[in-house]
């Protein structure tokens, strides 16, 4: 068994991501601007918020954070959205979801240029990847990919079992692995016998948020486990999705928690507000 390490993965990147950002400002373009938009007070979210801010700075790009308070009206939101759609400091625009109930998600996901929609949450950005034509690519998704593509395994005609089928997670990396030409299959909550579906996987990807939920003894041996969930027990350990000691006993490549997807996604996002920066200048 071998463990993907994202924390590695995700440094390597953030270099990458830096040098090209200083070709990018040699070639006399702009710094890639990023622009965070976090309404209320979800301490979990504040946190996302800050660590992306400080991971443009890291790789030298510019960022701004605007922070509303939880009564925000959509109108405000929109107004906010469409000036940064036309600011061209701007590179990308992430609107740190959840959003309060009175907010219509949709509809300010809706309202982000596409190609600033750097989270690649859009419809147009989702339509796309399913189309396998993908431009912005959603960042937990993209980072899972990036670390598959890590351990050197070929995808072509593997079972891959999504457990999660959210907007973020669970739909769209269906799509990617698919584009990769896996056999895919997405459960749910309402999944009939989902221990079946595990264990013939040969890649399990685990986002559902439960501590746990998926057994050592459902990973068939030699299946790479990548484990997205991100659990704080009562002892304030953080766990993933999957037992890891059990399946570790079994897996060929499994990603730890913390330490795996988890900096892949921010990775990923610098990734994606470079490639809108370059799509812009273009
Ligand atoms: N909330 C949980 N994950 C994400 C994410 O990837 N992007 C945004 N904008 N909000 C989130």
């Amino acid at each position: 068994m071998t463990i993907i390490d994202g924390k590695q993965t995700a440094a390597d990147l953030r270099t990458a991501i830096k040098q090209q950002t200083d070709t990018r400002i040699a070639r006399g373009l702009s710094k890639p601007g990023l622009a965070v938009i976090l309404v209320g007070e979800n301490p979990a979210s504040e946190v996302y918020v800050r660590n992306k801010c400080n991971a443009c700075e890291e790789v030298g790009f510019y960022s701004l954070s605007k922070t509303f308070p939880y009564g925000v009206t959509e109108e405000e939101l929109l107004n906010l959205i469409n000036d940064l759609n036309n600011n061209s400091a701007i590179n990308g625009i992430l609107v740190q979801l959840p959003l309060p109930e009175h907010i219509n998600e949709e509809k300010i996901i809706e309202a982000i240029d596409p190609l600033k929609d750097v989270d690649g949450f859009h419809p147009y950005n989702i339509g796309r990847l399913a189309l396998r034509m993908p431009v912005l690519r959603s960042c937990t998704p993209k980072g899972i990919m990036t670390l598959l593509a890590s351990t050197g395994i070929s995808l072509e005609g593997k079972e891959a079992v999504v457990i999660g089928a959210s907007n973020i997670v669970g739909r769209p990396v269906s799509l990617e692995l698919l584009m990769a030409r896996c056999t895919v299959t997405t459960c749910h909550s309402r999944t009939i016998d989902l221990e079946a579906h595990v264990r013939r996987a040969d890649i399990i990807i685990a986002a559902v948020g439960i501590p746990g939920f998926v057994k050592g003894d459902w990973v068939k041996p030699g299946a790479v486990v990548i484990d997205v969930g991100i659990n704080r027990l009562d002892t304030g350990k953080l766990v993933g999705d999957v037992d890891f000691a059990g399946a570790a006993k079994n897996a060929s490549w499994i990603t730890p928690v913390p330490g795996g997807v988890g900096p892949m996604t921010i990775a990923s996002l610098l990734e994606n507000t470079l490639q809108a920066a370059e799509l812009q200048s273009s």
